[in-house]
């Protein structure tokens, strides 16, 4: 069942090839797509409404101004109800009807109506498939994405022998099918974000004012950028972004472990995280009792996750990001860590200035390379975040 529940308007127009539509409807029923037919009247010389209705189970659509089918489905809610538009056979009249931006029948207003892509199968006589003016208008369909399907090449229902002949049903479902497989990702990504939270005993812990909000959006930018994203996430009161991968961790030795063990996976590491530095050397089991005027917590170092990827000896070692969360001498401390813990990028920001960096909605950076440095100005988190991403995406190309 490749296509369960993508909803396919077929909008057939007139042309010989439209008898191999019912073929092509139940074809794509049979992988579980739900299809309306929406047929011009010239296809109707060619195939009728009926035999369309009875293999797509569905009413056909055939006029813009019939109250009936309005009433039950309006145009406009059949344009916004569709995830494909796929026109077979497409007469060269549709195909410059719809590059012209008529609406003049129920097909092409649907076709100007709908956000949902637009696929088209053109079928012709290959005289008039060669003419220029049909070559310039399926160029500059395909210039504004609308996708062309064909035409095969062989013998023609008019005596003709060339290029014109609508694909078979069964190319044009192998068609609809690539169009619908998630596009294979440009890139794996792994993110830390958020705090850790060091525990004292059972009930308190060492912690740090870290929202998160950047390495979220910074998700949510590699995402629609073509990643596909893991992030490793503190405890923050965020929702995951769509298709991430989350793994949530409280402790800086977990986030140290969850990192360490997918860092081979992928080819770009950002560490966002507010990673706590130091933690209690030993957890009470017990709540610590207030007996003493004071009390002295020992702290041991925690790992260095950001470092211990960047420095490792494998060969998978990724593209490594860090941040540099500062309240002064900003380039100095950046460029210290650069150095220090080997890294290709620092985004490094002034925590100490109100209303940016940690726990707000906005952030301004500078990234700072080997042998050069860029403003990222003041902006929200999730637009810097994608400025950001942008970034990162073209050190790591020219790199690799
Ligand atoms: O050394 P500092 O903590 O300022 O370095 C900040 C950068 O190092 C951030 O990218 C942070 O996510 C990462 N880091 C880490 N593990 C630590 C401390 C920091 O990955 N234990």
């Amino acid at each position: 069942m490749t296509l369960k529940n993508k909803k396919i308007i077929l909008g057939i127009t007139g042309g010989i090839a439209a008898y191999k539509c019912a073929e092509l409807v139940r074809r794509l029923k049979e992988r579980g797509a739900d299809v309306r037919v929406v047929m011009t009247n010239g296809a109707k010389q060619f195939i009728t409404p009926l035999t369309m209705q009875a293999v797509s189970g569905n009413p056909i659509g055939d006029s813009l101004l019939d109250p009936s089918a309005e009433a039950a489905m309006g145009h406009i809610e059949l344009a916004k109800w569709a995830d494909l538009v796929l026109i077979a056979p497409a007469t060269v009249n549709v195909i410059a009807a719809i590059n012209a931006g008529l609406a003049n029948d129920l097909l092409t207003t649907l076709c100007l109506a709908t956000s949902a892509p637009i696929a088209i199968a053109p079928a012709m006589n290959q005289q008039m498939y060669r003419a220029s003016v049909t070559q310039q208008n399926l160029a500059s369909l395909e210039l504004r994405d609308i996708r062309i399907w064909g035409p095969g090449s062989g013998e023609q229902a008019c005596g003709d022998v060339g290029l014109g002949r609508m694909l078979e049903p069964m190319q044009l479902v192998e068609l609809v099918e690539q169009h619908f497989v998630p596009p294979q990702p440009k890139f794996k990504i792994l993110i830390t974000a958020g705090p850790t939270r060091e525990a004292i005993d059972p009930v308190r812990y060492i912690s740090n004012h870290s929202s998160g909000k950047m390495g979220y959006a910074l998700a949510k930018a590699a995402h629609k950028l073509g990643g596909q994203v893991t992030l490793i996430s503190g405890p923050v009161s965020l929702a995951t972004p769509d298709n991430v991968e989350r793994i949530d961790v409280v402790s800086a030795q977990q986030m140290h472990q969850a990192a360490l063990s997918k860092a081979p996976e992928v080819d770009i590491f950002i560490g966002c995280a507010a990673v706590a530095d130091y933690r209690p050397a030993t957890i009470s089991d017990q709540k610590i009792k207030k007996n003493d005027d004071d009390m002295v917590i020992t702290m041991i170092k925690n790992p260095d996750i950001l470092a211990d990827i960047s420095t490792s000896a494998s060969a998978r070692r990724p593209f490594c990001v860090g941040f540099a969360a500062e309240t002064q001498d900003v380039e100095i401390y950046a460029r210290g860590k650069l150095q220090r813990k080997k890294l290709d990028l620092i985004a490094a920001n002034n925590v100490a200035i109100a209303g940016q960096g940690f726990n707000s909605d906005q952030n301004a950076l500078t990234l700072y390379w080997e042998n050069g440095q860029l403003d990222l100005p003041l902006a929200d988190k999730e637009q810097l975040a994608t400025t950001l991403m942008l970034e990162i995406l073209n050190h790591f190309h020219k790199k690799s």
